[in-house]
């Protein structure tokens, strides 16, 4: 098995591919060939047993209870915290907060920190490379106060236009938010830059890192961004959590985003005082079993050594990129300079949906659509393409199963 990138650090693919249980599976009597790891990637072993791990023998609620389950609940819940912490480099443990995913931290951002911030004129910059999610949020907010949302665009290459965001950039642009690696193109951005402009002008960064994650370092103090937000669901834990990383003085500045339990010091009729961050964002009971699955995923991605996997997909998505692209009536989507993990392409005459369906049939998932990004589609002008997206348990065996498959598209539609 291909294990090896030239020249760098070695991996064992092979034992790799054995610690998820998944990946022994059969799909259509093939075996599975898992290349939608953009929607979201499969769970180690070590992953799966802390989530069992938690239900079988400390399974109780966090923060409330003095009891030993509970504490052990809430030690474990808070650990987590302070790995993601340590994962993403934020300076504070309070500057973590638990969120349902990359969607929801949007959104909390979008609702508690802008929004009280903004007058009628006042803009929102984005790129046309974002996910839905980091669009409708804002458009749902423009509505609401009358500001305005910008949107910087991007070549045909699908590398953002450096000088148009920054002229865009005006005395009224009250934030920017940003995708760090777009879902739909793979393009990574020269993040650190785009958020030293906006800042230089007292402007405030989101980063949506949902799809970086878990192919690079994330530093967020080398990026130098307000808020990065990530998905547990595609850096190998549980889907159903996230964490939002927040500076700490705009997390005390702002105003919650859900009342509840757990988010007050006290409640009366006539007033309530709310709980320190991060737990004023954390309303209810949240995800604990999510969470300490998270925390796994981070030991086990830092177990391997996140610059060994990213240079390991990266030689992969090079081979995956040449293999494809030699194919006829190939069009790739996206070949940004800087990619990471996926590759998105169109067929001559055959619609993706077909594609996904034959590579179905031979055990291959792979992701096809608009992907969430419809502005991406519409700016190459297509309803759709087909995305293969990996994680380090990929081969350039399945990316040759993946060749074959689109091959066998090409005949059946011939
Ligand atoms: N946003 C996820 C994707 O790109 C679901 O597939």
């Amino acid at each position: 098995m291909e294990t090896a990138v030239p020249g760098k650090s070695k991996l064992d693919v092979a034992a790799i591919r054995e610690e998820f249980p998944i990946l022994r599976e059969k799909v259509n009597g093939k075996p599975l060939v898992y290349l939608d790891n953009g929607a979201t990637t499969q769970k180690p072993q070590t992953v799966i047993d802390s989530i069992t791990d938690y239900y079988s023998r400390f399974n109780s609620n966090i923060h409330r209870g003095v009891h030993t389950l509970s504490q052990k609940a809430t030690e474990a819940y808070e650990g987590s915290r302070d790995k993601v912490r340590a994962f993403l480099n934020a300076p504070r443990f309070e500057e973590i907060v638990f969120v349902r995913g990359t969607t929801e931290a949007v959104n909390l951002v979008a609702r508690s920190f802008v929004g009280p911030r903004l007058r009628p004129g006042d803009e929102i910059v984005v790129s046309e490379m974002e996910h839905h999610s980091n669009i409708v949020p804002w458009q749902l907010l423009c509505q609401e106060t009358g500001a305005v949302l910008k949107v910087a665009p991007f070549d045909d290459r699908g590398e953002l236009d450096v000088d148009a965001y920054e002229k865009l950039l005006g005395p009224r642009t009250k934030f920017v938010s940003l995708v760090h690696v777009s879902n739909a193109l793979g393009t990574v951005n020269p993040i650190e830059c785009l958020t030293e402009i906006a800042r230089a002008r007292d402007i405030p960064v989101f980063v949506d890192g949902a799809q970086a994650a878990a192919h690079q370092r994330v530093d967020v103090q080398a990026i130098g961004c307000d808020f990065y937000a990530i998905s547990g669901h595609k850096v190998y834990g549980p889907t159903g959590i996230g964490a939002l990383y927040g500076r700490h003085e705009h997390l005390e500045s702002m105003v919650p985003y859900q009342g509840g339990g757990e988010m007050i010091v006290s409640v009366t009729f006539e007033e309530t005082k709310y709980n320190k961050v991060p737990y004023k964002f954390e309303a209810g009971t949240p995800d604990i079993c999510g969470a300490i699955g998270l925390g796994a995923a981070i030991d086990w991605i830092e177990s391997v050594g996140i610059d060994r996997i990213g240079e390991y997909e990266e030689d992969l998505l090079e081979y995956a990129t040449r293999r494809i692209g030699a194919l006829p009536g190939i069009r790739i989507i996206g070949t940004a300079g800087r990619k990471a993990g996926l590759l998105s392409f169109t067929i001559e005459n055959i619609h993706p949906h077909d594609v996904g369906t034959i590579l179905d049939q031979a055990g291959i998932a792979v992701r096809v659509g608009h992907h969430c990004a419809q502005p991406v589609m519409a700016r190459f002008g297509v309803p759709a393409t087909i995305r293969a997206s990996f994680a380090l348990y990929n081969t350039r065996e399945e990316v040759d199963a993946l060749v074959a498959g689109v091959i066998e598209s090409q005949e059946i539609f011939s």
